[in-house]
């Protein structure tokens, strides 16, 4: 078994999705009609998840990952592993590109997602990732 494999297996990706399905319920997207709700596994074992909330200055919309990435540091901070998004069916969906620099922030490139072709680490999604270590080096 692969490590992303290994990895993938422990954990509850059916939880994972309830919780991102229920975020989605309460998203505001009353401009495009296209919810999306998201969730995460944090390092410590928390679950937290967020929702798109639009804004009549269109531009202005937040995507559910900022939600997601803003529930994670206001309740303590951490790194995420496991990530899960789904569209307003409930299906599972891809990340937009700025939302997986966002999830590289807190997750890195070995961040699993839960995507419609399997459970794919971030750094194959987002590959070349711009990140914190090219401030120091
Ligand atoms: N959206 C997200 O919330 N996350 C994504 O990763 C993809 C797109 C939202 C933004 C906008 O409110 C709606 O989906 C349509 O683009």
């Amino acid at each position: 078994m692969t490590a992303v494999r290994a990895a993938a297996a422990d954990v509850d990706w059916e939880k994972l999705r309830s919780v991102a399905r229920d975020a989605m319920s309460r998203a505001y997207a009353p401009y495009s009609g296209y919810p999306v709700g998201v969730a995460a596994l944090v390092d410590d074992g928390r679950i937290v998840s967020g929702c798109n909330v639009e804004n009549a200055s269109y531009g202005l919309g937040l995507c559910a990952e900022c939600g997601l990435v803003s529930a994670l540091q206001n309740s303590g901070g951490g790194r995420l592993t496991h990530f899960t998004c789904v569209d307003g069916k409930g299906d599972i969906l891809v990340p937009c590109g700025r939302c997986r620099q966002l999830l590289h922030e807190f997750g890195g490139p070995d961040l699993l997602l839960e995507t419609p072709a399997g459970i794919l680490p971030l750094s194959e999604m987002l590959p070349q990732a711009f990140g914190p270590d090219h401030l120091t080096k």
